[in-house]
Formats: structure tokens, sequence, C-alpha cells
């Protein structure tokens, strides 16, 4: 096979070139051309410097992290970059793209850095539950000190290279398409520059005010991660003192006890489902696309409001339908009002707030949505009032126009068959905040046509969505788990548990809230039947006294003026009263059993999905359950985080209490543990 990598003299200069697709991933044979071509400029005495630069569309994007797990093939990585250090020619890395991970690494590794305005440089291991492993926590905080080097390694997310430059980890910006030459004629300039600068040989200044003062602002953020604090002690390690092969050696055993924990593997998991998420088996990858250049929305609720916002953020115009002007002009009002906060916050310049209001096109013309390529339907959920509207939709719009329902339980075959194109017609469910909830969950209807689907699954990227594709089911992937969650947890409150202890073990297991926190958050009136008198559960008691949750400062907690809450005696009463109406006695229940009956519960639910194929794989349920309810990454999403706890032991916990468990997981627990 031939090399990723190949070199191009240039008189005195040595340019390696490293042409691996996609995203110049330093696998093991990236590995050897690199050091071969160090070799091949230190061998020759006509090469005066050499250049590190790679073909396509970015710099080394970092490790290839499909080697992760396996046995390691020689060169390692630090091996070659110390190598790359140790050149006693100038070494200069070209920079375009996004030099990631160990293309960081590699960048640091090398004497001298020049780079494109538009690249980006980081280190985002982090976001894989590791650190930079091959001397990106020693050799930051060398060049760029201690308070950066916490920031690019601990958050992972990448700077611009102006601010690299600012901070020295960048040498000179150049021409955006004559990098190459550029970097050639940087390197002539520096060749016979010495000594070289080596960032091994800096010293970082120690700075514990900055260090403590970062734990404390980002305490919240890394609750229950492991990599943000393996990343922060390899940092304040580079700056007490010791050597760097010291740092070094810190760094490297950190680093493997990370690659061997759960959390790493579970949110490398992650990073390869959110990609295969994208993909639609049964659709090929080159499906033409129809082109959207207008969306329409009806309802300018909450949700429409949202929904328009993420279109008109990513440069598409939106027109927004509405019955009353009144709620036209709140809708609008919002989403204005939202923007003007973020551009407050400095996430965006008064004239780009202007920019998308400007390209917004509030009426309460229905004919308006003729002009429209995609039209999304946001009002309540009720079939007939869907129906009605999919109907007129079917009139008005214009042929090849997709359209979409954003209902989050109904049957969208049912929608569609009111149409006579039930092939352009498809479900976009978007999570509430819709500007700000990653996850669209993309309702496949039996009829969809694979070019509707292709086409919102590219779309949800434009618009920064990680787009899931969902079978038609009562409430798709995400609400249809919750369920047998959220029955559970109401028959253990009737069985002797709290709100506050079932809430307390989905925080602790990593949840940003329990269920009885949610039902307060997204209020406790929702779906229920307005009769004040008809009290048939725990949950028509608290909403026929007004206790609706946060909004009314009573739902399962009671709150104070800023929302802090605090056990309610009187829900106490009212489930105690229940309990012994229904002759139920109050009994202990352990943690381990809300565990088991809430969460090993959504687990069987999200097997019998794919038993029944209403989801392509068992990681599209992870995706869906980290972006759209904030299952903790560091699990891997309810599928992954099964696996690790052992399908067995979740078997037999579900067998313990009853509940019929789904054929696959039971398959699965005796064979080879694949669900999918
Ligand atoms: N290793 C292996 N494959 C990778 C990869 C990597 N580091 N980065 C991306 N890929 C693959 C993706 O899986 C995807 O494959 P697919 O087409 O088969 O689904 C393909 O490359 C394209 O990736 P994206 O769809 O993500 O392309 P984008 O253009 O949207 O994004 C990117 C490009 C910003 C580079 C993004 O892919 C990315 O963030 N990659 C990961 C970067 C990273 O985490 N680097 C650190 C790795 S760990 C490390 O370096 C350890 C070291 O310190 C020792």
């Amino acid at each position: 096979m031939s090399s990723p990598i190949r070199t191009e003299r240039h008189d005195d200069v040595l340019v390696i070139v490293s042409d691996n697709p996609p995203v110049n991933a330093l696998g093991a044979a990236v590995r050897q051309g690199l050091e071969a071509g160090i070799r091949e400029a230190a061998a020759d005495d006509g090469i005066k410097a050499v250049v590190i630069r790679c073909d396509g569309r970015t710099f080394f994007a970092g490790a290839d992290i499909t080697e992760f797990g396996k046995p390691m093939q020689e060169p390692g990585l630090p091996t070659v970059i110390d190598m790359i250090e140790s050149a006693d020619k100038p070494v200069v890395a070209a920079i375009h793209g996004t030099a990631l991970g160990g293309g960081c690494e590699v960048a640091l590794g090398c004497h001298y850095r020049v780079a494109v305005p538009s690249a980006k440089i980081g280190t985002p291991e982090v976001k894989l539950g590791l650190l930079p492993g091959a001397g990106g926590t020693q050799r930051i905080p060398r060049i760029a000190g201690v308070a950066l080097a916490l920031e690019m390694t601990a958050k992972g997310d990448p700077i611009s290279a102006k601010q690299a430059l600012d901070a020295g980890l960048i040498d000179k910006l150049v021409g955006e398409v004559s990098l190459e030459a550029d970097a050639i004629a940087y390197a002539r300039e520096i060749a016979s520059a010495r000594p070289l600068p080596r960032a091994s040989e800096k010293t970082a200044t120690a700075d514990p005010d900055a260090v403590a003062a970062f734990r404390k602002a980002n305490a919240k953020r890394f609750r229950g991660f492991e990599a943000p604090e393996a990343n922060i002690k390899c940092v304040e390690a580079a700056s007490n003192g010791s050597t760097f092969a010291d740092g070094i050696a810190n760094e490297r055993a950190e680093f493997m006890k990370l690659m061997m924990g759960t959390q790493s593997a579970a949110q490398r998991h992650l990073f390869f489902a959110e990609r295969q998420a994208a993909k639609i088996d049964d659709v090929p990858a080159d499906t033409v696309l129809r082109d959207i250049k207008r969306v329409g929305v009806i309802g300018a609720g909450t949700m429409g409001g949202g929904i328009s916002m993420n279109f008109l953020s990513a440069g598409i115009p939106v027109t927004i339908v509405e019955m009353q002007q009144e709620a036209l002009d709140r809708g609008t009002g919002v989403v204005r009002k939202n923007y003007e906060a973020s551009a407050a916050k400095g996430r965006l310049k008064p004239e780009q707030v202007e920019q998308a209001m400007g390209a917004l096109n509030p009426t309460l013309d229905f004919a308006a949505l003729a002009e429209c390529d995609l039209i999304i339907e946001a009002v309540y959920e009720n079939m007939d009032v869907k129906k009605e509207i999919f109907t007129k939709l079917d009139a008005i719009c214009k042929p090849g126009a997709i359209l979409a329902s954003n209902t989050s339980y109904l049957n969208i075959d049912e929608i569609a068959a009111c149409t006579k194109r039930p092939e352009d017609v498809v479900g976009m469910h978007f999570f509430s905040p819709a500007n700000v909830m990653k996850l669209l969950e993309v309702v496949r209807g039996e009829k969809t046509a694979g070019d509707v689907l292709a086409t919102v699954m590219a779309l949800a990227k434009k618009i920064r969505k990680v787009a899931v594709v969902a079978g038609v089911c009562h409430g798709f992937i995400g609400n249809r788990m919750l369920m047998p969650r959220q029955v559970e947890a109401n028959k253990l409150l009737m069985e002797g548990a709290t709100p506050e202890q079932i809430d307390r073990v989905h925080v602790e297991f990593g949840m940003p809230m329990g269920p009885f926190q949610m039902s307060d958050l997204a209020g406790v009136d929702i779906g229920w039947h307005r009769d004040p008198t008809r009290i048939e559960n725990i949950r028509d008691a608290l909403a026929a006294e007004g206790r609706w949750g946060q909004k009314k400062q009573a739902g399962f907690y009671d709150y104070d003026e800023k929302r802090n809450p605090t056990p309610s005696p009187r829900v106490a009463e009212i489930i105690e009263d229940f309990r012994s109406k229904s002759n139920m006695k109050k009994r202990e229940i352990s943690d381990e059993e809300i565990v088991e009956r809430t969460l090993y519960t959504m687990v069987n639910e999200g097997a019998l999905i794919l038993e029944e194929g209403k989801a392509q794989r068992a990681s599209d349920i992870d995706v869906v359950w980290i972006y759209g309810y904030g299952w903790p990454v560091y699990r891997g999403g309810p599928m992954f985080w099964a696996k690790s706890e052992g399908l067995p032991k979740v078997v037999a916990g579900l067998e313990k209490h009853g509940f019929p468990v789904a054929a696959s997981l039971k398959e699965a627990a005796t064979s080879d543990g694949k669900l999918k």
C-alpha cells in the first residue's frame, strides 16, 4: 500500500506532505511516513529546513481514534514528535483547517508554526474523555502559559489562528491560498537561526491562582467527568518545577488511565455514534437533495419561534404564519428578544441581529407558504388540527416542497394520509428550547421519500443539529423511552420513595435533573385533563391544587421567588393520602431499586424500539438521549451504559421486578452483548 506521506524537494527545503483523507488522522502509516521524512531531511546535506503540511481539507485533525483500544503500532506519536523537535534542521508546521489533538501536538513539536487566518488550533481530547497524550499538556503551558493551557486542554474548544498568534502558539499568519509557498519562504528565512526554539526546553511559570479560579469557575461543567481534572493536573505538573521528561511520563500515565476507563470508551462511542446517526441505511449517500431556499413555520409560539431561529441563524429566510396578529407580534417579539440577549452577551453583533430579523417574514396569510421549500408545522398536539393544516398545505404548497410536522407523539402516517403527497411528509421533532437543544428527531413515515429524508438530514447539519432518524411510534425514540421511566417513578412514590430521593438518584447518575424536577420545570399541568374534581393519581391531585410546577412556585417541590426548590410537606401529605386510600404499605426503597426500575426499563424500551425497527441502531438511541435529554455523556447513552453495566445484570434486574424483558435484550445478554 502506498504511503499517505510523500516528500517534495523545493531546492533547500524539504516539504513533507500528508494525504490521508478525510481529516489526515495520524494513523500508523502517517506516523511512519513522518518519521521517514524527518530522516530523509537529516540525511541530505542540501536540505536546510523542513515544512510539514497536509493536503485536503485540514492539517492533522488528531490521532486516529479508530486505532484506540487496539495494539499500538510503532512508532508512537510521542516518539515521532520528539524526533521532529530534536531535529537539527528547523521544522515548520504549515497549518490550514483544524490542527487538533495529536495534530496540534505535532505542530507544537515543530520549531516554528505558520497558519492561514481561517485555521483553528486545539486539543479536544477531553471531549473523548482523554487528555493530549503526545506532549500537549506539557508544551502548551510552556509556550502559552498555564491559564490558556487549562482552557485549551480541560475544556477542549479550539482557538482561532489569530488567538494562537497572540499567545505565541503560531509564529506567523500567512496567505489563505499561498500557504505552501509562504511556509517555504518562512522556512528559508529562519533556516540558519540557532538555537532552534524547542518547546520542551522552555519553562512554564506556576500559576496556582489561575488553576484554583479555573477549577472553581468550571466545577458545574466538569461535574461527573474524570478527564478535565486529569488535564488540569497535567498542566499543573508542567509548571511545578519538575523536568519535561517527568511531566511527559506523568501525562502518559494519566492518558493511559483515561484510555482504559469506561468514560473515555463512552465518549469515543458517542463521537462515532453521532456521525453514524447521520447515515440512513437504505438511502444512498449521493442522493440528490432538494433545494431549500426558504422555510415556512406554522405557529409563532415557543416552539415555532425557536425553530425559526435555527434557520435564520444559518442565513435561511423564514416565513412564519399565525392566526392572530397579537400572537404573531408576541412570537416575533420573543425571537428578537432572544437575539438581543445573545448580542448583549457579545455572542452576536447588532448587525447580525438585524440581519436575522430582516430574513423573518411574519404573516397572517397562509398562502404565503406557497413560496417555501420546507414547511414545518409547530402548533399544539391535536391530530384534528394537524390534519386540517396538512390538508391546507397540500392545496397551497408548490410541488416538491417538504411538509414537516414538529409533533412529539402523533402518527406521521396518519397526518401524511390527508395529503396527496405522503412521500413529501416527514416529522421534524425539535426539542425545547428549539434554538438551543442540539437534537432533531427526523421521523420517517411509511411513505417518506429517500430524498426528503436525506435533505432534512443535511439541513439539520447546516443548522447545527444532531439528527437521528426515528420510525413512527408513540413518542418516537426519546419520549417513548421517557414513558416507562415516568410510570415507574410514579409507582415508586406510592411504594415509599420521595420525589427528592428519586430525583437525587438521577442527578447522582449524571442527569441534569430527575423526573419530578423535570415535571416541575415543564409544567405539572401539561397533558392534564383540566377537571379539578377528577383526581385519579398524584399528578391530578397536584394539578387540581394549582401546583403546576416552577411557574406557580409549587409543584412536586415548593419554590422560593428565585425558584430554589425545597421538599414539600403538602406533597408528602398528598402521597400519603393516596397510599392509604390504595391500602399500600410504605416501605424503604433502595437507590438501587430506583435505578433498576427507572433506568433499566428505559433500556428495555430501547431494545423494543430496535426490535420493531423504529431506530436504525442502538447508538442512535444513545445520541437521542444525550442530545435531547442530557443523559451524561460519560455514560455514553442508555444502550451503551447497559453494556458497560453488564447486560446480564440489567436483565436480572428487570426480571427481579417482574418486567417482561425484550427478547433481543435477553439474547444479547447471553450471547455477544450486541444490541444491533
Ligand atoms: N480519527 C479517526 N477518524 C476521524 C477522526 C480521527 N481523529 N476525526 C474525524 N474522523 C472521521 C469521522 O469519523 C468521519 O468519518 P465518516 O465519514 O466515516 O463518518 C470523517 O472523519 C469526517 O469527520 P466529520 O464528519 O467529523 O467531518 P467534519 O468536517 O464535520 O469535522 C473535524 C472535521 C473538525 C476534524 C472533526 O472530525 C473532529 O473534530 N474530529 C476529531 C478531532 C479530535 O478529537 N482529535 C483528537 C483525537 S485524540 C488525539 O489526538 C490523542 C493524542 O493527543 C495522542
